[in-house]
């Protein structure tokens, strides 16, 4: 196995691993990518305390995200075509999640279906949902998610509408990729990748295709898609939605304050600061450039969590001290799922609580529910550059 030192070097191997279409759907953001690269030279802008002669000794990483303990304060974000970086991806990934002791969200639009996920991970995990304007869909993938033992709803409110991402346009994205003459000459060099995907049935949307009417394979599902986005959502929807399941729920995609505001009245259990990973509206600011102002306003009404741009352990320490009480990655796990499968999320997740632990001990502080405003060094203006 390789020495891996950093999500870098997982990257770098992602990168070598997976067909190149598969690789840019996640390693892109929309349109200019600004914001997809504001969310991590924001966090680089930000620097750690160093604090020297404090007791260090008996250390710990873990805490609670909405009642539930977790081994660190960072969960597994909704991904999806998880199951097109590897073959039976989001199985591997929540495999490596139920063992390392953090939460992994399903995405709706996973290849493993909810009923795959539960039976082969060991696990209860989190299903994420896209609000749709099909009540139908909604109630029986909630129901499927109920039966499947799903633990928490995460409802992903920033994307009524998709944000336009070049480089899949240009690729042709597809799942399964069609094979076209650059398909196929780029696959000759990914032979593990085709080797596994042969080996797996797990190849379209599983949540959908057979799932829905008249969805029963990959062309009638984009249609499908296209016109199920609601573009007329509105709170009252969201609150029908958090109704008709009945249990935890975590909102996210809160960019704003006002929308937080919303988010905490509705009696969300929790919301993630996010920008989907810089994927939705571009010129939008970075996460963990709002998250601020976003605690300020709605902290001591729900717990506030943040995603987009987190790289590391010490980017996951900015989040904590700026006042999240949780994390979610996507691109990091997704790294490590693209270079070596279940290992490799594991490897993401080891790499990750090892640079928070450490990183932590030489701030000076024993616990994650410590860190505060105090263990950060932010750049003049960091928070009121923009008005
Ligand atoms: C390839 C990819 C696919 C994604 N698919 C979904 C999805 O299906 N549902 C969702 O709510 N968010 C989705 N997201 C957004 C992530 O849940 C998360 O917000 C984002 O990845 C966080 O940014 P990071 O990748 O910089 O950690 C996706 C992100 C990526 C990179």
């Amino acid at each position: 196995m390789p020495v891996i030192t950093c999500i870098e070097d997982l990257k770098r191997l992602h990168r070598k691993r997976t067909p190149k279409m598969f690789y840019d759907y996640a390693e892109s953001g929309s349109y200019s990518e600004q914001t997809f690269r504001e969310n991590t030279s924001d966090f680089a802008d930000i620097r750690l305390r160093q604090r020297v002669a404090v007791d260090m000794s008996g250390r710990s990483t873990a805490t609670q995200m909405i009642g539930q303990d977790v081994a660190m304060p960072v969960a597994l974000a909704p991904v999806g075509l998880t199951g097109m970086q590897r073959a039976d991806g989001e199985i591997k990934a929540a495999r490596a999640a139920a063992k390392f002791g953090v939460p992994f969200t399903l995405s709706t639009m996973s290849i493993c279906s909810i009923e795959d996920v539960a039976e082969h991970s060991g696990a209860p995990f989190w299903f994420q949902i896209y609000t749709l304007n099909d009540d139908t869909f909604n109630r029986n993938v909630l129901n499927r998610a109920k039966a499947a033992g799903c633990s928490a709803l995460v409802i992903t409110v920033d994307l009524q509408i998709l944000g336009q991402r070049h480089k899949d346009l240009k690729n042709g994205l597809t799942a399964p990729p069609k094979f076209t003459l650059p398909v196929l000459m780029d696959l000759a060099t990914k032979w593990q990748w085709g080797l596994e995907m042969l080996g797996t049935k797990r190849r379209f949307f599983g949540n959908i295709v057979g799932h829905v009417e008249g969805v029963s394979d990959p062309s009638s599902l984009s249609t499908w898609t296209a016109e199920k986005f609601d573009p007329t959502l509105n709170w009252d929807k969201i609150k029908k939605l958090m109704d008709m399941w009945g249990g935890k729920v975590i909102l996210k995609g809160i960019l704003d304050v006002e929308d937080a505001e919303m988010a905490a009245s509705v009696g969300a259990d929790a919301i993630v600061v996010s920008n989907h990973g810089g994927r939705q509206l571009d010129g939008a600011l970075s996460s963990i450039r709002m998250l601020p102002s976003i605690v300020e306003a709605v902290g001591s009404k729900t717990e506030v969590w943040l995603d987009s741009g987190i790289r590391s352990g010490q980017d996951v320490l900015k989040a904590m001290a700026l006042g999240a009480k949780g994390t979610m990655i996507g691109r990091a796990y997704i790294n490590g799922l693209g270079a070596m499968g279940e290992p490799g999320v594991t490897r993401a997740l080891e790499v990750i609580q090892k640079e928070l632990d450490i990183s932590m001990a030489l701030c000076g502080e024993k616990r994650v529910q410590d860190l505060g405003r105090d263990n950060v060094l932010l750049p003049k203006g960091f928070l009121d550059t923009y008005a």
